[in-house]
């Protein structure tokens, strides 16, 4: 169908996109799941795009465990993003069934459903609370004894004082989701430059492109950022446009179920453990993850023997099993993280940079819904309903002058 840009836009041909008839109509700074979605609804909708990333389906999707968490993660005073991620939640089985066949490519999509326990007293307290926001809120979630749990997942421990079973949360494998948006993207025309953006080009008060590392000039009718937790450190974008995006690490580690073991957990299991989130999110091919830490560390993404102890032993209290599974992976990986802890979706206070970052928690889940209304609004100017609550405006100054 759009073969006619692919034609135009090989990558060898990309060095010159900035000749005449190449221009592109989008370049979108940042290859992550976020950048990639934006670039491939971008280029199904007929527009000349480009991404800037010199490693396009790396970033925090590498590191993530890949739940669909939208009514387990949910938080008090969260109510306005929990409608954008149950948006991008029942939109999840249709954009896995397009990406896996326009790429050709499994994405792991499991709907397994979840089950957040509660380990002692204080935290049956806070599931219960959980429980009513989610019953006010309208969500599907059930209430279940500490038998009842085990019944669902007989690895877990005995204490276990009772749970939420939520089949609504489901998972995708990140790494296979950001592997297939970049297959998808070279099959749709998008031209990949494989080097950092150094710089913003503004001219005459509007976004014009970027300068690359190597000092190659790339000019766009559109500049998206969408550069995960390095959003808000892109040179040339002035001050207070900039995205107030800062990188929360999260230490991950991977396990390996032995066949023998199958199905050693059946769905995601998740817990507060003293204070923190953990996570064990079992996929069909073996694979078991668990996360993850929540540190402001700036930049720092060193797996520490402190992260890795913490998260096998909450893990443990969970599932004593872990301890026979062979440990095949830690890493940490940087969440963008936002103000409101929201993403910010549209148009910047500079004409011609729109932004697509500050996902923090919720970037996998909230891929679909992304690269549908940044498509939307790059075609047409228009950010559509579901998104408008999420325009980067909400933290300019302006907004703060107008009246109450
Ligand atoms: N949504 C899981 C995490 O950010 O750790």
């Amino acid at each position: 169908m759009h073969t006619h840009h692919a034609s135009r836009h090989t990558s060898h041909q990309a060095h010159h996109a900035d000749t005449a008839g190449t221009l592109p109509d989008v370049l979108i700074v940042g290859g992550g799941i976020i950048g990639l979605v934006t670039a491939w609804r971008s280029a199904q909708r007929g527009l000349r795009t480009a991404v800037v990333d010199p490693e396009p389906g790396g970033g925090a999707a590498q590191v993530a465990a890949g739940m669909l968490a939208a009514v387990t993660e949910l938080h008090y005073g969260e109510q306005v993003l929990l409608g954008l991620n149950l948006e991008s939640a029942r939109r999840y089985p249709g954009f896995a069934a397009e990406l896996a066949e326009a790429s050709g490519q499994e994405l792991g999509y499991r709907a397994c459903g979840t089950l957040a326990v509660a380990l002692d007293l204080d935290d049956r307290a806070n599931l219960r609370e959980l429980h009513a926001l989610q019953v006010r809120s309208g969500l599907e979630s059930e209430w279940l004894t500490g038998r009842e749990c085990r019944r669902l997942e007989p690895m877990l421990a005995p204490g276990v004082r009772g749970g939420l079973r939520v089949d609504g949360d489901h998972q995708v494998d990140p790494r296979r989701l950001a592997k297939a948006l970049v297959i998808a993207c070279e099959r749709a025309g998008v031209a990949f430059h494989r080097d950092w953006a150094e710089r913003l080009t503004v001219e005459r008060g509007r976004a014009t492109g970027v300068v690359l590392a190597d000092g190659t000039a790339l000019a766009a009718g559109q500049v998206v950022l969408a550069a995960g937790s390095l959003s808000g450190r892109l040179a040339g974008v002035p001050d207070a446009v900039l995205p107030p995006v800062r990188p929360v690490k999260g230490q991950v580690l991977r396990l390996t179920v032995p066949r023998v073991y199958a199905p050693f957990l059946s769905r995601t299991v998740r817990a507060v453990v003293r204070g923190s989130h953990l996570y064990l999110v079992p996929r069909e091919n073996g694979e078991l993850v668990i996360g993850a830490t929540s540190e402001e560390l700036g930049w720092d993404t060193t797996v520490t023997a402190g992260g890795v102890y913490e998260l096998l032993r909450d893990a443990h209290e969970l599932v004593p099993g872990i301890t026979e599974l062979p440990l095949t992976e830690t890493r940490a990986g940087l969440r963008p993280a936002s103000p409101d802890n929201a993403p910010l979706l549209g148009p910047s206070a500079l004409p011609g940079l729109l932004l697509a970052t500050g996902h923090y928690r919720n970037g996998v889940l909230l891929t679909p819904v992304t690269g549908d209304v940044m498509a939307e609004l790059l075609t047409t100017g228009e950010l559509p309903a579901e998104a408008r609550a999420f325009t980067p405006r909400r933290f300019s100054p302006v907004r703060q002058e107008q009246p109450a």
